[in-house]
């Protein structure tokens, strides 16, 4: 199949037949179609603007491909954003790419990124949709629908299954898209199947999005995802790349917020350290509830070592026992939350957890790892560890915890990070958040 660019102002389609129900839809609305191969791959791309009445130049330019390879049709066309009254002020246009688009988190996530609720009302944006050959029809969907929701701040919808397309010139990379474990898996298995594909990403990354690109993992176990990602993209900063833990934060958020009887915004300076899994370890030492240290409030001590840390460890399984399927929506919000901390100034004395290479930090936590800590940010989409947090023994020994784990789970993909023979000695208890 040749890879095939949506351009809607042209003729002579040549198409993956995945696309040609997504045309049939689509072509009555545009005058003049066609689809220029890409030459790559055999993958699928069908790009689409959503707001073609802000299109300056009306005729289409023909550049030279070599100047810039993947530009096709509309796309080629120059948006000046400058020349309109209402769009003058905006920024430059942001590159997103979301892996796993196709799924119930990214549905979610894309429509709040294309609304402006993440990024903010001035900011366009382009997505950049990875999904994968059994997907491509549904990310079809995906596009048609972000398309028919006219959302102003959306300028390009890309969609695509291979890596090296789609991460293109990314700013952010939100990667969502793993394989859930299956019956019979064995947990080394699924760091195996996840990290290939996380490994993959992370050279897709490497060789073509930008150089500062921002990378939140949240496919599991995602911080070991995120581990392979970072190492198989070493032109990008390590310090660029997350693992998603703001779930964790908010769901021990809200626990302590129930116990103490407060709405949830009360609740502030909550630290999730380690990994995402059972051996999370939810802070409550130097957590505070309307500005007082949460033992302080919550004078039920055991219920905070317990069954609060239980709790959260194992809120993703119980979501799955009454859904059937993990997370979706909370997540995505999460996702939100978490961007969010990276562009805008973290509230004075507050942070906000996220999973990220453990080198430098000054906990004495071991290096060479993704491990869950409390950040701050200045907004400019870098973070710096917050060193005034107290560790007393009970909370050290967790660390320990779920830090051995997350040791042993390096060791078990030293394949995929360069860094060996692979030798799975997983503590019997690891587990996902969903795995009960
Ligand atoms: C969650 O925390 O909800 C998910 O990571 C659970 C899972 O294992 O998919």
């Amino acid at each position: 199949m040749a890879v095939t660019h949506f351009n809607p102002t042209c003729s002579k389609p040549r198409l993956h037949s995945s696309q040609l129900s997504f045309l049939s839809r689509t072509l009555p609305r545009h005058r003049h179609c066609s689809f220029a191969p890409l030459h790559r791959t055999q993958h699928a791309r069908i790009s689409c603007s959503v707001a073609p009445n802000e299109v300056q130049v009306p005729a289409v330019k023909t550049l030279d491909p070599k100047s810039k390879a993947e530009c096709y049709g509309v796309f080629c066309l120059t948006y000046d954003l400058r020349a309109e009254e209402e769009t003058r002020s905006w920024k430059k246009l942001i590159n997103i790419a979301v892996s796993g688009a196709a799924g119930m988190i990214a549905n979610h996530l894309l429509f709040k990124i294309a609304s402006g609720e993440v990024f903010g009302p001035d900011q366009p944006v382009a997505l950049k949709l990875l999904g994968s050959e059994r997907s491509i029809q549904a990310l079809e969907g995906v596009a048609m629908e972000l398309e028919d929701s006219l959302f102003p701040l959306l300028r390009e919808v890309s969609i695509g299954i291979d890596p090296y397309e789609v991460f293109q010139d990314a700013e952010w990379a939100l990667l969502i898209g793993a394989k859930p474990r299956g019956p019979g898996m064995e947990r080394a298995d699924l760091l195996d199947i996840n990290g290939q594909i996380y490994a993959a990403q992370g050279r897709a990354l490497n060789a073509v999005a930008s150089r500062n690109v921002k990378v939140i993992v949240v496919g599991n176990p995602c911080n070991t995802n995120a581990l392979i990602c970072l190492k198989n993209a070493p032109n990008i900063p390590a310090k660029n790349f997350h693992a998603l833990t703001r779930l964790d934060e908010n769901r021990a958020k809200c626990q302590l917020a129930l116990k103490a009887g407060v709405f949830y915004d009360k609740v502030s300076n909550v630290t999730i350290w380690g990994n995402h899994s059972t051996t999370q370890v939810p802070d409550f030492l130097n957590a505070k509830i309307d500005g007082l240290p949460v033992k302080e409030v919550v004078k039920d001590h055991r219920w905070l070592e317990e069954e609060f840390t239980e709790k959260v460890q194992k809120r993703g399984g119980a979501l799955i026992k009454k859904w059937g399927r993990s997370s979706a929506a909370s997540t995505s919000v999460s996702i939100v939350d978490a961007i969010r901390s990276l562009v805008t100034p973290t509230p004075e004395g507050d942070w906000f957890s996220s999973g990220v290479y453990s080198n430098g930090n000054p906990y004495g936590i071991a290096e060479g790892i993704v491990f869950s800590m409390p950040c701050r940010s200045k907004g400019d989409g870098d973070y710096e560890l917050v060193k005034d947090v107290i560790i007393d023994d009970y909370l050290w020994q967790r660390i320990k915890k779920t830090e051995a784990e997350l040791l042993a789970e390096k060791r078990c993909v030293a394949h995929l990070t360069g860094e060996g023979i692979a030798v799975c000695d997983l503590p019997g208890d690891t587990m996902l958040p969903g795995e009960m």
